[in-house]
């Protein structure tokens, strides 16, 4: 089978992409120090850019210090971090026709951090991390709305080509979406529009500010798996709600916060035979169908090149995004698009999500493979 859709360009918003891969968003713990971006991070960048991926989003980057997750995760939430995020932005666009967005986020609800209290849109404890948040107040959450604008304006001044909000896994944006974790009652809760809220006022902020000129995407929670948590008919209207308002593209994802134990996707499925790849299509071929002039980002399992071409054929996604195949070999998609259809070398065993514990991230069975080979 020949790769013949895979490989071509698309555009999301005014951005063309030179075809249809996409890295998804993946912390790598890996800025030199309380998040500001140096070499280590740049070089990780380069080797993805050089590997051929048209479009790489950003792991998830702080739009407030009270929101990071770790101290070597990057940040964007002051002027100071403009040189460096600069400096990796530029390393990237050496290459021709690669594009970056920056992913936005706090951690909200799972937020543990030892200066900054946890804060969400209601006190729901959370056993991930035995923490019963403050329930924000209404002048707060707007000034929430304004922080992932300024940090999508810094962003902007970086030379990045879109940004993508984290509404997903459990994180600040994901909590006002979830009826789970989202008990207010008032014009940023009740109903699922106005827990859709939040998305809506950083969009139109965003788009005032800076026009068409700044695709705005978003990584958006369908589905929590928890008993009265988000479900996919809701996400679906999640979905629908933001197309129409004008969102870029959507990058449908699931699980994560409390979750994190049996079947979610994320931290991300350990998939141990080929039934299980693609785990998340159902979900985007149930979301495609209302999505107008934004595009669909299919993300979850996916490794192999043929399976790829059909989703984007088949007119389930206009791209498909790679977290951890990406990990193990920067340069796959060169390697498919220059005839070697054999699929990716990762075996989603989720090592890589096990050393971000620590950081930096890697992939353990390439590692341990390496080694062996020195022996
Ligand atoms: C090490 C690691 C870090 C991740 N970091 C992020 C992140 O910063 N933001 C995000 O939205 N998803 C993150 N994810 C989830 C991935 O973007 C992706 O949605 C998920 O791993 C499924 O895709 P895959 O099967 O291609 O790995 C991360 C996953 C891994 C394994």
């Amino acid at each position: 089978m020949e790769l013949d859709t895979l490989f071509t360009p698309e555009k999301i918003g005014n951005v063309q992409i030179k075809n249809r891969i996409v890295r998804s968003a993946t912390h790598m713990r890996s800025t030199e120090k309380y998040g500001y971006v140096g070499d280590k991070l740049i070089n990780i960048y380069e080797d993805l850019a050089r590997g051929g991926t048209g479009l790489i989003i950003s792991g998830f980057t702080a739009v407030d210090p009270g929101g990071t997750a770790n101290p070597q995760q990057a940040c964007l939430y002051d002027d100071s971090f403009i040189p460096g995020q600069k400096k990796l932005v530029e390393a990237v666009h050496e290459y021709a026709g690669v594009k970056i967005a920056i992913q936005i986020a706090h951690t909200g609800r799972l937020g543990y951090h030892p200066k900054y209290e946890t804060v969400a849109p209601s006190p729901v404890y959370s056993k991930t991390t035995d923490i019963t948040p403050r329930e924000l107040k209404i002048d707060e959450i707007k000034e929430f709305v304004q922080k992932f604008i300024d940090t999508a304006k810094r962003a902007y001044e970086c030379g990045y080509d879109m940004v993508q909000l984290h509404a997903a896994h459990g994180y600040f944006l994901s909590n006002f979406l979830s009826p789970y974790t989202n008990k207010r009652n008032d014009e940023y809760g009740g109903d699922t529009q106005k827990r859709a809220r939040i998305l809506i006022d950083i969009y139109n902020g965003l788009r005032d500010e800076l026009g068409n000129n700044f695709p705005i995407t978003i990584k958006l929670q369908t589905e929590d798996f928890i008993p009265n948590g988000l479900i996919l008919e809701e996400g679906i209207e999640y979905a629908k709600i933001l197309s129409a308002i004008g969102y870029d593209a959507i990058e449908p994802s699931g699980g994560g916060g409390d979750s994190l134990s049996g079947k979610t996707t994320y931290p991300s499925l350990n998939i141990k035979s080929s039934e299980e790849e693609n785990y998340f299509l159902q979900h985007n071929k149930r979301i495609k169908p209302f999505l107008s002039n934004c595009k669909l980002i299919a993300m979850g399992g996916i490794k192999n090149p043929i399976s790829a071409e059909r989703i984007i054929k088949e007119n389930i996604a206009d791209f498909i995004s790679l977290s951890r195949p990406l990990i193990y070999e920067p340069d796959l998609p060169n390697r498919w698009q220059k005839g070697d259809l054999s699929p990716a070398k990762c075996i989603s065993c989720n090592g890589c999500y096990m050393t971000m514990m620590q950081g930096p991230v890697y992939c353990v069975t390439k590692k341990k493979r390496e080694e062996r080979m020195r022996k």
